[in-house]
């Protein structure tokens, strides 16, 4: 039985869960639909949404439940390459096609053959690129740069955008025929704001997940703090979501999360929200941030975690060294295996945090408080260093 097969004759729901995909909104309902009717196919499907609705949740679950799913989807962020090599990434090129090609090399087309290619951010494109991927869509041909000898793929093409294409063909970034062609399957998916319903479901989703992951105990989130993440905005969508989720759990410790959390840990989700101040027409009631304005916020508040990893790391070798009347002074670090080795950092703080929990007998929430870390890092550490069993 074909994989195309077995796919169409599950429902929804079946696929849905096969794929990851969660929502019960009749959005999402009709997203679903859409995936997998043109999922069998090789037709090209142009998927739209704000950032971080899910376009690439939808790619993957196209190309795999398509019959190229025995091999894999490649995925390519037009943005994020420079405009100069694009061609040459997208196409590959001959020896001696530009200084520096020492020797020809495969494109993203090439490689993908008999997969997919998932082009993301396809508003990125330069115009002259433009051009070159309307004729692959077109024929299967293409020219390596600096050949003339056209080459013949199979591949199917996704493509996703967060910019309105529309807007942009009528700025003259973006070709008319191209855009007429690649919206012929549109998959549009809705921001979350205008599917409310399926927040709670991801509140658990997310929740579950998280728990799962760092093997910890949670309690979730109450009815009324479900109530107010339901009626914010969600600039940032799906993604930003999660990440408040995530946030709250960490911050909570896993304790039961009231709206009263959600204003204290996180107050850019807006007062009135949170029913203590009625939301009027005649007040701006929110400024709208622009996705990159979240997507930067969301970077920052990552850059801000990984700043105060790094300030622990540093506090807790201040901390071992500075320490010398407690067990773990310089005399033992000569009489025991520190001796004679060099240790990497990761190595001294693997062992120093063994040693920690085992003076406070595997208490973790004292261990963290002593290392002046959270329980979040001390056990990501843990299983990090593999101390589980070791304890
Ligand atoms: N329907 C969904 N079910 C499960 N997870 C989802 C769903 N929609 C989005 N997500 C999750 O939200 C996050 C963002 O999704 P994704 O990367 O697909 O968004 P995107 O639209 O491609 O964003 P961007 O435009 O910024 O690239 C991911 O962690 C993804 O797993
Ligand atoms: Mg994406």
């Amino acid at each position: 039985m074909s994989e195309n097969y077995r796919n169409s004759k599950l429902d929804t729901e079946e696929f849905q869960k096969l794929h990851g995909i969660i929502g019960n909104s009749v959005i999402i309902k009709e997203v679903v639909n859409i995936i997998q009717q043109v999922a069998p196919t090789d037709v090209t499907v142009l998927i739209t949404g704000e950032s971080g609705v899910g376009k690439e949740v939808v790619a993957k679950a196209i190309h795999n439940s398509s019959n190229r799913n025995n091999k894999p989807m490649i995925t390519v962020n037009c943005g994020a390459i420079p405009e100069g090599i694009i061609e040459s990434e997208l196409f590959g090129h001959e020896k001696g096609a530009f200084t520096g090609a020492v020797e020809a090399r495969k494109g993203y087309f090439e490689i993908s053959d008999g997969g997919t290619i998932f082009l993301d951010e396809i508003g990125e494109l330069p115009l002259s690129t433009q051009a070159k991927f309307l004729r692959v869509l077109d024929t299967g041909e293409f020219l390596r740069v600096g050949s003339n000898v056209p080459r013949k793929v199979d591949v199917r093409v996704i493509a996703a955008t967060n910019r309105d294409l529309e807007q942009e063909v009528r700025n003259n970034n973006f070709r008319k025929d191209l855009f007429f062609r690649l919206r012929s399957i549109n998959i549009h998916i809705p921001p979350l704001r205008d599917r409310k319903d399926d927040i709670p479901l991801f509140i658990k989703h997310f929740s579950e997940n998280f728990a799962e992951r760092n093997k910890i105990q949670i309690e979730g989130f109450s009815e009324e703090a479900i109530e107010v993440l339901k009626n914010h905005t969600w600039e940032g969508n799906v993604r930003e979501l999660k990440n408040v989720v995530e946030s709250l759990l960490v911050l909570k410790q896993g304790k039961l999360i009231f709206p009263e959390d959600i204003k204290k840990h996180l107050p850019e989700i807006k007062e009135y929200e949170l029913g203590y101040i009625a939301p009027s027409r005649n007040l701006p009631v929110h400024t709208h941030k622009s996705s990159e304005q979240v997507e930067r916020e969301l970077i920052y508040r990552a850059l801000l975690e990984i700043k105060n990893d790094l300030e622990e790391l540093k506090n807790n070798m201040v901390l071992y060294f500075e320490n010398k009347n407690t067990v773990y002074d310089l005399n033992e670090l000569n009489s025991d295996k520190f001796a004679n080795e060099d240790l990497t950092l990761q190595d001294l703080e693997k062992e120093y945090i063994k040693r920690m929990l085992l003076k406070y007998h595997g208490n973790r929430r004292l261990t963290a408080k002593k290392l002046n870390i959270s329980e979040r890092t001390l056990y990501r550490k843990i299983n990090e260093y593999g101390l589980n069993e070791k304890l």
